[in-house]
């Protein structure tokens, strides 16, 4: 790929399509808490951002980020597997950063399954350290790891 791909936001008619891939994609052998209707809650919600990648209309990624006091938590993103290593996640994050840097937020947090090695790379290479486990995060017993990246330097308290 020689261009990033174009990043925008989700409009409700979205909805249906990211509450699947999260589904499928995501919260595959959990129990599904991103349906529809709190897709649709996310892209009507002014402190969170809702953004997707498109190919010939139809969503190939997207990308959910919350804006909180001091820090902007990305609850999740997720790429079509036939689309996937074609920068489309990377470009979702940037976007989702620049954002988050306009909001004046400190830093970005996120948490992943501690044996999702693609994302682990992948959050390593956009700058993220990893800063906590959490023991049994998920349904499955699988432990969550809780990722960080600084958007300006540490205060010091
Ligand atoms: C993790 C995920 C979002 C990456 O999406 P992607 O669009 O393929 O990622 P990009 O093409 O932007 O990759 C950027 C860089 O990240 C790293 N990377 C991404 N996927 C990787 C993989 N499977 N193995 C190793 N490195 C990987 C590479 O350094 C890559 O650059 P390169 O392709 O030039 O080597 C995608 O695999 C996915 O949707 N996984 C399932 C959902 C998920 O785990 N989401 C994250 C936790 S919520």
């Amino acid at each position: 790929m020689t261009a990033d791909p174009p990043v925008e936001l989700a409009v409700p008619a979205d909805a249906a399509a990211i509450a699947a891939m999260s589904r499928d994609l995501i919260e595959t052998g959990l129990p599904w808490n991103w349906r529809e209707g709190r897709v649709l809650r996310a892209i009507r919600q002014p402190d969170t951002n809702v953004a997707v990648v498109r190919e010939d209309a139809r969503i190939v990624g997207f990308g959910i980020m919350e804006y909180r006091d001091e820090h902007a938590y990305l609850s999740l993103l997720a790429i079509d597997p036939a689309h996937r290593r074609r920068g489309a996640a990377r470009s979702l994050l940037r976007w989702l950063e620049a954002s988050a840097r306009v909001a004046g937020v400190e830093r970005i947090r996120l948490e992943a399954r501690r044996d999702n090695a693609p994302a682990r790379v992948f959050y390593n290479e956009q700058g993220f350290h990893e800063v906590g486990i959490t023991r049994d995060r998920y349904s499955d017993g699988i432990d969550g790891l809780v990722l960080e990246k600084w958007l300006r330097p540490r205060q010091s308290e």
